[in-house]
């Protein structure tokens, strides 16, 4: 496609070159080049700090494949939301037709939303939300995090209520992380589930082990019900778990948001008693705004991927067929 601002490109891709700005995915940071037929799309992504985030990278991977008519400049900003703007800021300077964001917190997007504006070049987000105008951005595809977290609630409250809760939360300041605790919290009103502690385990699953270690040397066995924001957290706190002696799913009800394989094995197996899932494969439906939005089409400003709930049996009968 033809390039917009394509002398500023060159300059910035070169500057940003010299500072080393980091780009993979086989496609190189040069100028956003590759074919007058292929759009080109810088895809800002959060990191790789869990197995949802895998599969949501792969789903975009394939399909903003040039089989299908595009060129990837794709960044992982290792969860530093500096360095995911520092990213976006190198796709406009390269010219891209078009950026997509995965944005790792809510705030602090206004500015930089603004210069791909001001350049000409659309942006789509997935997955999370940002706190800045929806003027800046053509349109956002996700999953509503809020419901997530009511759900856990929910079951938590019917199958747990009286419990002593610890809590792992997502990244601060993540709309995954704020949004499914205002859910959460809402299932939990008027019940008896009583809150020890909630701190953040980033997503990750060593996060969620080391905060997990920390919550049982301090309240121990008084501990009976954990919400973790996210599998991976989940999963680090099986490990610290099951060092204590303590047996998940039995002295400890584990409720966790995704649904990726190991996170289904887990509840399968008995040591997660209920995942909300979150779907990563969120890929055809980017690709496909992107298309439309650069076709100069009318695209809805959000829309939402609907998400459903595993017990320990539905597990069993989903894992075979799974496709992450
Ligand atoms: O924003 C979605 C969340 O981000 C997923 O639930 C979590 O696993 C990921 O890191």
């Amino acid at each position: 496609m033809k390039k917009i601002l394509a002398s500023v490109a060159l300059v910035g891709a070169v500057a940003l070159a010299m500072t080393g700005c980091a780009t993979d995915g086989g496609s190189g940071g040069g100028g956003g080049g590759g074919g007058d037929e292929l759009i080109t799309v810088g895809f800002a992504q959060t990191g790789s700090e869990s197995g949802w985030r895998s599969a949501n990278t792969e789903s975009l991977k394939t399909a903003l494949s040039e089989e299908n008519g595009f060129k990837l400049v794709f960044n992982a900003a290792d969860n530093k939301q500096e360095a995911q703007i520092a990213a976006v800021r190198s796709f406009i300077n390269q010219g891209v037709d078009a950026i997509v964001i995965a944005p790792i917190t809510v705030d602090g997007w206004d500015d930089v939303l603004k210069e791909a504006k001001d350049a000409g070049i659309p942006v789509i987000l997935e997955d999370r939300t940002v706190s800045a105008s929806d003027d800046l951005y053509a349109s956002w595809v996700g999953l509503d995090f809020e419901k997530e977290g009511e759900l856990a609630g929910q079951w938590a409250v019917e199958n747990a209520d009286g419990s002593n809760l610890v809590v792992l939360e997502g990244t601060t300041g993540s709309s995954a992380a704020l949004d499914r605790a205002t859910g959460w919290s809402k299932a939990l009103e008027g019940s008896t589930i009583k809150t020890l502690d909630s701190q953040t385990g980033d997503f990750t699953r060593d996060g969620g082990k080391k905060v997990m270690e920390g919550f049982l040397q301090k309240y121990g066995s008084d501990i009976n019900l954990l919400f973790a924001h996210n599998d991976d957290m989940g999963l680090g706190a099986l490990d610290a778990i099951e060092a204590a002696g303590l047996v998940p799913g039995q002295d400890i009800k584990i409720v966790t948001i995704d649904a990726v394989h190991d996170g289904m094995q887990a509840l399968a197996d008995g040591k997660f008693s209920f995942i909300v899932e979150c779907n990563p494969l969120l890929g055809e439906k980017v690709a496909d705004l992107v298309k439309k939005v650069l076709a100069g089409e009318s695209v809805d400003k959000r829309t939402i991927v609907e998400d459903q709930t595993f017990t320990q049996d539905q597990a069993k009968e989903a894992l075979p067929t799974r496709p992450y």
